[in-house]
């Protein structure tokens, strides 16, 4: 029997109690999302996420501060940053919060692959406290852990991570987000003879992908949103995998909200810096089909959902498959 005293069964204790909420949330905000996607509103997704992430978050007993969520008070009217949410009573855990309702609100509202709502939890000072701006960013699995740079070339990088598989570059496949601003580093990526997977959003769970087996993502590279990032950075914490972030600031205002959180500009920021915390719980709920998860279905009565959920201590990765009585008292035939 493990001694409860000990940091690794407490841990353990936070991970047992939460992760089923952590996935009754993403499920909650996947469905309601989905009901709206595909409509081309995208306020309307984010919305219908967002509410039904909160309703569930303010019905736990927790003290939870939200540390990435969508935005500043002043711009999101819910889970913004610093807002307390849970019940609060006595014996209620702590703990800060990191949650996107809808990751990849644009292909959500164009019911486009690759969207999902994510939620990390863990201990007060656990997760980054990032401000809203961009990270330059490079995610392995964890075969090439400790074997990458951010900075370095991208042949060096993909010679690492081909070789940490066992294959050559040209059988590797790179995620990045279909930018603009990434057109010379798909340049560089593709003379490597690694291919290109361009993304219209959502490189959290492109980030997960990174560190599961058959995905056929190996890699993540380029820029994306920084509280992205310390999402992506609790979930490859969990799974072993890693991920090196820059923080860039495009104006005097994105600098001075970096300054005032202490970010250091010229650092290459770790998982472990990202993510500090000890414990921790992670899930991700596929809303629309991707490499890893499966979009909501709604099949009349009912939802059918599916969920990758993790703890750093409990090491336990589980994918769950959820079916969704909605309504009362019906009579639901269940295809399995
Ligand atoms: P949302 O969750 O706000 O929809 O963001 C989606 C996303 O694609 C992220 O996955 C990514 O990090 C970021 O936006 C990139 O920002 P931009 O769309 O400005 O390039």
């Amino acid at each position: 029997m493990s001694d409860p005293g000990h940091p690794r069964a407490a841990a353990t204790a936070f991970e047992r109690a939460l992760i089923p909420d952590t996935i009754r949330m993403t499920e909650h905000a996947a469905i309601a999302a989905s009901r709206v996607a595909g409509m081309g509103d995208e306020p309307l997704v984010d919305q219908a996420g967002t509410e039904a992430m909160r309703t569930v978050l303010n019905d736990l007993n927790i003290d939870g501060r939200i540390v990435i969520g969508e935005g500043e008070r002043d711009e999101a009217p819910m889970l913004f940053h610093g807002e307390r949410v849970g019940r609060g009573e006595p014996g209620g855990r702590e703990v800060d919060i990191a949650v996107d309702p809808v990751e990849g609100t644009g292909i959500t509202a164009k019911l486009v692959n690759g969207a999902v709502a994510v939620i990390a939890l863990a201990e007060r000072g656990g997760l980054l406290n990032a401000p809203d701006v961009y990270m330059d960013k490079l995610i392995v699995g964890p075969p090439a852990a400790g074997q990458v740079e951010l900075g370095a070339p991208a042949l060096h990088n993909l010679q690492a991570v081909a070789s940490s598989l066992g294959r050559d570059v040209n059988d590797l496949t790179v995620a990045i987000l279909d930018r603009p601003r990434h057109d010379d580093l798909v340049a560089e990526v593709r003379a490597t003879g690694a291919r290109v997977k361009l993304i219209g959003d959502g490189d959290v769970i492109a980030a997960i992908s990174a560190a599961f087996k058959g995905t056929n993502v190996h890699a993540v590279m380029g820029t994306g949103g920084a509280p992205e990032g310390v999402l992506a950075a609790a979930a490859l914490k969990c799974l072993g995998g890693e991920i090196q972030g820059r923080f860039l600031a495009r104006n005097e205002s994105e600098q001075s909200r970096l300054d005032a959180a202490g970010v250091d500009m010229q650092a290459t920021y770790t998982t472990e810096q990202l993510a500090p915390a000890a414990h921790l719980v992670f899930a991700a709920t596929g809303i629309t089909d991707g490499d890893l998860l499966r979009g909501v279905k709604f099949f009349g009565r009912g939802a059918r959902t599916h969920t990758v959920s993790m703890g750093l201590a409990s090491r336990v990765i589980r994918f769950s498959d959820g079916v969704h009585l909605l309504g009362d008292g019906a009579r639901v035939h269940v295809q399995v």
